[in-house]
C-alpha cells in the first residue's frame, strides 16, 4: 500500500509487528479465505516442500502444512516476528508439526531450487525490486515446480484507502490510494492488478502454464472491520508517528468518510496467479 504520506520511511517489519492482533482480526474475512485459495491453486501433494514468502500469521502456510502432511514441510518466512509468533501459536493449536516459522527478509535468502512450490499472498508488491525478487523466489523452486502469488484485483481497496489517506492528511486532494511509491514512480501494485497484466507479468519472469483467477472477497462495512483493516495492514504505517488523540481523530474522520460516500462493503477482490517454473523440457 502507498507509503506516500508517511512522515518518515518506516520499515515493513516495524509496521507489521505493530499490526499485531489487529492483523488476525482481518484473517477470517480476507487473509484466511485468500490464503486457502492460494494453497488450492498450488495443487500440493503430501510430501511436498513449500516456501511461503511473506507468510504473516500463516494464512497460507497453515493450510499448506495440512495439505503436505505428514511428510511434507512448509517454511514460512516473514520480516515481522510478531506475526510469525501468531502463526506459530495457531500451528500449535492445530498440532501441526511440519511448519518452520523463520524471521527474515526473504529477498536475502537463497534456497537453491529445493522447494516443490512457493507462494506469496499480498507480499510481492512490498518487495523492493519486485521483478528480480520474484524471479529469485521462483528460483527457490525445482524445475517444473509450482507457484501461486496473490495480489489485490483492480480497484479493490481503492475507495477505502483513498478515504483513509484523506483522513490522515485531512486533505481531499492527496494522492490516490496507490498513488505512487517513494521515488514518485507508479506503485508496482498497479502493474499486476488485472488478469491480463499479472498473467503477462508472470510469463515475462519465465513462468509457464500460467493461470489467473479472481477471488471475490467482499466484507460488509462496519466500523470495527474498517478500522481493523487499517490497523492490521500496511496502512498502519501512516499512524506510527501519531499520538493517541491524533489517531482517534483520523479514525473518526475516516469512518465518517466511508459513511458519507455510501461505502457499504469493502471490496477486497484478489487475483491469484499460479503456474509452474520451467523444467528441462520447456523451451525458453
Ligand atoms: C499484507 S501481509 C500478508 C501476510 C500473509 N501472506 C497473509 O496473506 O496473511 C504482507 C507481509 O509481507 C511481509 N513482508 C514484506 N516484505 C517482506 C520481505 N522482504 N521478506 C519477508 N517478509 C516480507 C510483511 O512483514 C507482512 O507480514
Amino acid at each position: 500500500m502507498s507509503e506516500s504520506t508517511s512522515t518518515k520511511p518506516r520499515s515493513l517489519a516495524e509496521i507489521f509487528n505493530a499490526s499485531g492482533s489487529h492483523f488476525d482480526e482481518v484473517t477470517p474475512y480476507v487473509w484466511g479465505p485468500a490464503g486457502a485459495a492460494t494453497v488450492k491453486a498450488l495443487n500440493l501433494r503430501p510430501g511436498d516442500h513449500v516456501l511461503d514468502a511473506c507468510a504473516g500469521s500463516g494464512a497460507s502456510a497453515l493450510p499448506a502444512a495440512v495439505a503436505v502432511a505428514p511428510s511434507g514441510q512448509v517454511l514460512a518466512v516473514d520480516l515481522a516476528a510478531d506475526l510469525l509468533a501468531l502463526g506459530k501459536a495457531a500451528a500449535e493449536r492445530q498440532a501441526l508439526r511440519n511448519i518452520e516459522f523463520r524471521t527474515g527478509d526473504v529477498t536475502k535468502m537463497r534456497f537453491d531450487r529445493r522447494f516443490d512450490a512457493v507462494c506469496c499472498a499480498y507480499g510481492v508488491f512490498f518487495l523492493p525490486s519486485m521483478d528480480s525478487d520474484v524471479t529469485t523466489l521462483l528460483r527457490a523452486v525445482r524445475p517444473g515446480g509450482r507457484f501461486a502469488f496473490t495480489v489485490w484485483h483492480d480497484d479493490a481497496l481503492y475507495d477505502f484507502t483513498k478515504a483513509f489517506l484523506e483522513a490522515v492528511t485531512a486533505r481531499s486532494d492527496g494522492p490516490g490510494a496507490f498513488g505512487g511509491s517513494a521515488d514518485g514512480q507508479p506503485h508496482p501494485i498497479t502493474r499486476i492488478d488485472t488478469e491480463a497484466k499479472i498473467s503477462a507479468w508472470a510469463s515475462s519472469l519465465g513462468a509457464v502454464d500460467v493461470t489467473t483467477t479472481v477471488e471475490r472477497i467482499r466484507v460488509p462495512r462496519s466500523d470495527d472491520f474498517g478500522w481493523a483493516l487499517v490497523l492490521g495492514s500496511g496502512l498502519r504505517g501512516h499512524l506510527l508517528d501519531l499520538d493517541a488523540g491524533h489517531i482517534a481523530d483520523v479514525r473518526d474522520r475516516f469512518l465518517a468518510l466511508l459513511t458519507e460516500r455510501g461505502i457499504s462493503e469493502i471490496k477486497c477482490d484478489s487475483l491469484i496467479v499460479s503456474g509452474r517454473t520451467q523444467d528441462s523440457g520447456d523451451s525458453d
